[in-house]
C-alpha cells in the first residue's frame, strides 16, 4: 500500500516534468524557428527542426502516455486499496462497537456483581455483628449463671446482676423488687438518684410492675404514657419492662427496668424477651439459693449456739468462754476489715472452737490442779475431736479447719499437727489469740484472773512465736482499750 502511494507520487512528479519538458521544447522550437526564419530561408533547416521537434514530441508523448497509464493504474489500485481499507476500517469500527457493547455489558454485569458482593458483605458484617452480639449475650448469661453458686449474699450479687442486665439490654434505670405481704419492696437499684431507692412499695396487681407480678408474665411497654396500666414514678420514663422472677412456680421477685426512649433492642432482637426470661430465671435461682442459704444458715446458727451453750455449761470454770472468744475475735476481725463472709465464719468458728471438749473425760477436763503430761495429751486431742464432730458438712468446711487449727502456733510448736503460720487459716490465728486472751483474763481453779497489763506483756512475749504479729498488734489495741475503759470506770 505504502509502495503504491510512493509510485503514484513519483508518477505525478514525472508527468509534471514531462509536461514542463514539452512546453520548454515547444518554446525552444518556436524561438529557434523564428531565428532561422530571420537569418536564413532554407526550408531544409525548417524541415530538420520540424522532424526533430516531432520526434522529441512523439517520444515525450509516449513517455507521457506511459506515465499516465501508470498513474491511472496506481489511482485505480489506490482507490481499490482505499475501498479495502474503508471496508477494513468499517469492519474494525463494527468490531470496536461490538467490543464496546460487550465491555459495557461486562461492566454492567461487574457492577451488578460488585453490588451483590457489597450486599453480601453487608449481610456478612451484619451476621458477624449479630454473632458478636449473641456471643456477648451468652457470655453475660453464662456469668449470670455463675452468680447462682458464687455468692449467697444478695447485697453483693444483686448489684452485679443489675450491671449484667444493663449490658444485656441497655436501660437508664432498673430495680429488683421482692414480694412481701402483698407488696413489692425494692431490694436493689440501678441508675436511680439516691432518693429514688426509697420509693414507696409497689402493691402487687397495680401498675406495670405489680400486674407483671400478679400475672407472673413479662410485660414490655414501649410507650408507657399510652398504657393504662402505667403508674407514674419517674418523670421522663417512656419505656418499661417488668420481668417476674419465678422459681418452681413461686414469685420470688420482679426485675423492672425503665428508659427515657423506646428500647433500642426491640427493633432487631427478636428473641430478646426469651433472653430476658432466661436471665430472669438465673436471677430467680440466685434469690432462691439465697433464701435457702439463709434458712439453712439460721438452722445452723441455732444448732451452733445450742452447742456453744452446751460446751460452756459443761465447764463451770470457763462459763461464757466461747461467747467471749467470739466477741474478741469479731473485734479483731472488724479492725482488720475482714469481709462479711469471713466475719460470719469467724463468729461460728469462735463459738464452736472448743466443741471437742464435749468428748473429753470430765475428770481431766474439770481437774482443779495442773494436768499431768498424759492428761495434757488427752486435752490436746480436743481440736481433732471437734473437727471430727463437724464432719463433712459443706457449709462448715472452713469452720472445721479453723477448729482443728486453733491451738496451732505460727512457729510450728502448737498442736495437734504442729503446722506453721503460713499453713494455718488466718481466722484460726485470730481465734488462737482471742482464746489466749480470754483464758488469761478468766479465773481458773489454780490461779486468779490476770490483769490487762499482764495480758499485753504476754501477747508481746509470744508475738511471732505463738501468735501472728498482725493479729497480736490488733489484739493489743483491743486489750488497751479495755484497760482504758476500766481505768475510766
Ligand atoms: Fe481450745
Amino acid at each position: 500500500m505504502e509502495e503504491r502511494n510512493q509510485q503514484s507520487k513519483k508518477a505525478k512528479i514525472h508527468f509534471t516534468r514531462l509536461i514542463i519538458a514539452m512546453v520548454l521544447l515547444t518554446i525552444a522550437f518556436v524561438v529557434i524557428n523564428l531565428i532561422l526564419f530571420k537569418s536564413s530561408d532554407f526550408i531544409y533547416h525548417q524541415l530538420i527542426f520540424l522532424l526533430f521537434y516531432l520526434g522529441v514530441s512523439l517520444y515525450l508523448f509516449l513517455r507521457l502516455f506511459m506515465t499516465f497509464q501508470i498513474f491511472i493504474r496506481n489511482e485505480a489500485l489506490l482507490e481499490e486499496n482505499t475501498k479495502q481499507h474503508m471496508q477494513e476500517l468499517k469492519l474494525f469500527t463494527n468490531n470496536l462497537i461490538k467490543q464496546r457493547k460487550e465491555i459495557q455489558k461486562m461492566l454492567k454485569e461487574t457492577t451488578e456483581l460488585s453490588n451483590k458482593l457489597l450486599e453480601q458483605n453487608l449481610k456478612l458484617q451484619n451476621a458477624q455483628e449479630k454473632v458478636s452480639q449473641e456471643r456477648e449475650k451468652f457470655a453475660i448469661l453464662f456469668e449470670a449463671s455463675q452468680l447462682i453458686a458464687s455468692s449467697w449474699d444478695l447485697e453483693q450479687v444483686l448489684p452485679r446482676i443489675m450491671e449484667l442486665a444493663n449490658k444485656l439490654v441497655d436501660f437508664k434505670t432498673g430495680r429488683i423488687l421482692l414480694p412481701e405481704n402483698g407488696y413489692l419492696t425494692i431490694k436493689c437499684c440501678y441508675g436511680y438518684d439516691k432518693n429514688m431507692t426509697e420509693v414507696s412499695k409497689v402493691k402487687i396487681g397495680e401498675g406495670i410492675t405489680g400486674i407483671a407480678a400478679l400475672n407472673q408474665e413479662i410485660i414490655i411497654v414501649e410507650d408507657v404514657l399510652n398504657d393504662p396500666r402505667y403508674i407514674k414514678e419517674i418523670d421522663d420514663t417512656q419505656a418499661e419492662v417488668a420481668l417476674p422472677l419465678i422459681y418452681q412456680g413461686e414469685l420470688l421477685g420482679i426485675f423492672d427496668i425503665q428508659d427515657t426512649k423506646p428500647f433500642a433492642w426491640s427493633d432487631y432482637h427478636e428473641n430478646i424477651s426469651d433472653i430476658l426470661v432466661l436471665f430472669g430465671n438465673f436471677t430467680a435461682m440466685v434469690l432462691h439459693n439465697s433464701s435457702t442459704y439463709t434458712e439453712l444458715k439460721n438452722s445452723y446458727v441455732s444448732i451452733i449456739k445450742a452447742l456453744a451453750k452446751a460446751i460452756d455449761a459443761k465447764d463451770p470454770y470457763t462459763h461464757g468462754h466461747c461467747e467471749r472468744v467470739k466477741d474478741i475475735s469479731l473485734q479483731i476481725g472488724r479492725k482488720l476489715s475482714l469481709d462479711p463472709r469471713d466475719l460470719e465464719e469467724l463468729e461460728f468458728a469462735a463459738l464452736l472452737h472448743d466443741i471437742g471438749k464435749i468428748g473429753l473425760p470430765e475428770a481431766i477436763l474439770y481437774k482443779p490442779g495442773l494436768l499431768t503430761p498424759l492428761e495434757f495429751e488427752v486435752i490436746k486431742s480436743h481440736p481433732t475431736i471437734g473437727a471430727n464432730m463437724i464432719g463433712d458438712i459443706p457449709f462448715l468446711e472452713r469452720i472445721k479447719r479453723i477448729i482443728e487449727e486453733h491451738h496451732e502456733r505460727i512457729d510450728g510448736t502448737g498442736y495437734p499437727q504442729g503446722i506453721k503460720g503460713r499453713q494455718m487459716d488466718f481466722l484460726a490465728k485470730i481465734i488462737g489469740v482471742a482464746d489466749a486472751i480470754d483464758a488469761m483474763m478468766t479465773k481458773r481453779p489454780y490461779r486468779s484472773a490476770q490483769n490487762a497489763l499482764f495480758v499485753i506483756n504476754e501477747l508481746e512475749r509470744c508475738n511471732g512465736s505463738q501468735f501472728d504479729p498482725l493479729v497480736t498488734e490488733i489484739a493489743k489495741t483491743i486489750v488497751i482499750d479495755e484497760l482504758e475503759k476500766m481505768n475510766l470506770a
